[in-house]
């Protein structure tokens, strides 16, 4: 993809596709229940397509009619045994959260992924489903792919604390209690995505916290409803950060998530000086929903504490954008996680950058970004990674000529559309 620098703001109104971690668990939640649910603005992209093709091939029903997706759910032991291993893809969230669902099966299954996937530590689930009871093994104990064999006797509840924050390990650690007997608790110590306690509690099932406490109670069983998917925030944020740094910008975002367990990224951009407004708020199916009105802003670097990275974990390539354009000098502190990202995403943002021109150094886990006024034209590469083309093709409006992002097609993971929207405001 071709990027040539802009000079002129960007202005209008835009929308984002739903949001990709909310559409994974309105597929796999409404599948479970009883009754049948109906799901509004679901993101249509390759890895939702992955979550979707899983639970047809163990027999759910799922159409799509008049831009709506109907699920008929199958209940929690309507699954039935695929006929094929099923294919991730490149989705994290979907091969995770699916093992959750997975371990609490009559039948056996197998789950594998693409090279990037294959690649992604997965004992992070294995080791507390393993303690929940679960038949569960990964090649080398680590890695797709996954084997499943029916345990036994019925999943016992876990008394957890995340060693990682990871919402996608907490996520299949709930669903799997939904198949287990008493009560889970989850200890979480730094903030991750609550979609799926908030999904759940929207579905009728017995979920509650307390400080950093997760509880679900086994005997819980989601009943069909009616959803309809927010604006993704994290396809968002990429268009927030291009309105900030482009002088003369005023873009109106409509219809955006804002939970405050993915809403970082706001919180750190006014903090760096961003204008930066939510309108017109609401709450939908459980979520907070808003308008983002963003202005062009100059911005000054700060220090990204370690407590907030969960609440920010996607936009860490956007971010580092935004401070290599900042003045004065921005840490990102320990972003660990991002080397288990699609890709290592502390090395490919620091490569990538540095290409770039930005003043960027790594040390250990932290990235220390020097702002500079502008950025080299050049050819980059996304490494395929869908946050690092969006990224890379925003930090190309600001360079000094034409630029060239390769691997630019992994947008289709979560923003088919991110080329066009970029094209209607340029
Ligand atoms: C996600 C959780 C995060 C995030 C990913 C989506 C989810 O991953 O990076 O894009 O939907 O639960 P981790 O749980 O590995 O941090």
């Amino acid at each position: 993809m071709k990027i040539n620098s802009i000079r002129k703001g960007l202005v209008g109104e835009i929308t984002v596709p739903g949001d990709k971690s909310i559409s994974h668990r309105s597929i796999i939640i409404s599948s479970l229940s009883t009754g049948n649910s109906i799901i509004e603005n679901l993101l249509e992209s390759e890895d939702v397509e992955r979550t979707i093709e899983a639970f047809k091939n163990m027999g759910v029903n799922i159409i799509k009619k008049n831009n709506k997706y109907y699920v008929e759910g199958v209940g929690l032991k309507g699954l039935e045994k695929p006929k094929k291993p099923i294919d991730c893809g490149n989705s994290g969230t979907t091969a995770r959260l699916l093992s959750g669902v997975l371990v609490g099966q009559k039948f056996d299954s197998i789950i594998v992924g693409d090279e990037s996937l294959s690649m992604r530590p997965m004992d992070r689930i294995i080791l507390p489903l393993s303690k929940m009871g679960a038949k569960i093994k990964g090649r080398m104990n680590k890695h797709l792919p996954i084997c499943i064999s029916p345990s036994q006797d019925k999943l016992k509840s876990i008394n957890y604390e995340l060693p990682v924050a990871s919402a996608q390990v907490k996520s299949a650690i709930l669903l799997a209690t939904l198949y287990a007997t008493g009560k889970t608790s989850i200890i979480e110590n730094k903030v991750t995505r609550d979609h799926t306690e908030r999904m759940l509690e929207y579905f009728g099932c017995n979920v509650y916290r307390t400080n950093n406490v997760i509880y679900v109670d086994s005997n819980s069983v989601p009943v069909g409803k009616k959803i309809y998917v927010p604006g993704d925030i994290s396809s968002a944020s990429y268009f927030i950060v291009a309105a900030t740094i482009i002088e003369g910008s005023n873009l109106t975002i409509r219809n955006v998530g804002i939970n405050p367990t993915r809403s970082g990224i706001i919180t750190v951009l006014r903090k760096m000086g961003a204008d930066i407004k939510i309108v017109n708020k609401r709450e939908l199916n459980n979520e907070p929903v808003g308008d983002i009105v963003v202005k062009h802003a100059p911005l000054k670097g700060i220090v990204v504490d370690e407590q907030i990275i969960g609440t920010l974990i996607d936009e860490i390539p956007i971010l580092a954008v935004a401070a290599s354009l900042s003045e004065g000098t921005t840490v990102i502190k320990d972003a660990e996680e991002l080397k288990y990202k699609e890709s290592n995403r502390l090395e490919t943002i620091y490569s990538e950058l540095k290409k770039m021109g930005a003043n960027i150094k790594m040390m250990g886990n932290d990235l220390i970004i020097e702002g500079v006024k502008e950025l080299n034209a050049g050819k980059f590469d996304s490494y395929n990674d869908h946050r690092m083309a969006m990224a890379l093709s925003i930090a190309a409006l600001k360079g000094n000529g034409q630029s060239e992002i390769l691997g630019y097609k992994s947008v289709n993971i979560s923003f088919p559309s991110f080329y066009k929207t970029l094209y209607s405001l340029c």
